[in-house]
């Protein structure tokens, strides 16, 4: 079946089988490797994507369901011109990573967080990330990076390809 899907803005057609998924679309299809694939229970997070502004784990969704819609992934954060967006500045200043894996994921997790909430508590943080998970950093300064990046005034808004 053909796909057409807005990716980071821009129009990305292929022809996919019915059981491909939108990550697997995204890697392949988009040439976008940075959404990556961490597990096969859907419970990593770590192909964390945008989807009409919603975070969804793009393992769980068919590519053929995001037809016609609109995908940010965590390249379609930056500008053209190389400018991180806040969340991902923030996660930078606040060390938020270690082997960098999860962060694809918990950079788009973060952005719809603060789309819906722009000054969460630190439990509202961890609440909404629950569905991410990293294995290297214990998650203190990934916390503390969504809560700097909500001091900061970062929304889902602030930044679009371009
Ligand atoms: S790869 Fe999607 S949740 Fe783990
Ligand atoms: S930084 Fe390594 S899994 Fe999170």
């Amino acid at each position: 079946m053909k796909v057409s899907v807005t990716v980071n803005g821009s129009q990305v057609a292929a022809e996919v089988e019915d059981r491909t998924l939108l990550v697997h679309f995204l890697r392949e299809q988009a040439d976008l490797t940075a959404t990556n694939v961490g597990c096969d229970t859907s419970s990593c997070g770590a192909c964390t994507v945008l989807m009409d502004g919603q975070s969804v784990k793009s393992c769980t969704v068919l590519a053929a369901q995001a037809d016609g819609r609109e995908v940010v992934t965590v390249e379609g954060l930056a500008t053209s011109s190389g400018e991180m967006h806040p969340v991902q500045r923030a996660f930078r200043a606040e060390h938020g990573l270690q082997c960098g894996f999860c962060t694809p994921g918990m950079v788009m997790a973060t952005v719809s967080l603060l789309a819906v909430n722009a000054s969460p508590t630190e439990e509202q943080v961890r609440s909404a990330l629950e569905g991410n998970l990293c294995r290297c950093t214990g998650y203190h300064n990934i916390v503390r990076a969504v809560l700097a990046a909500a001091r900061d005034g970062a929304t889902a808004s602030e930044r679009r390809p371009g």
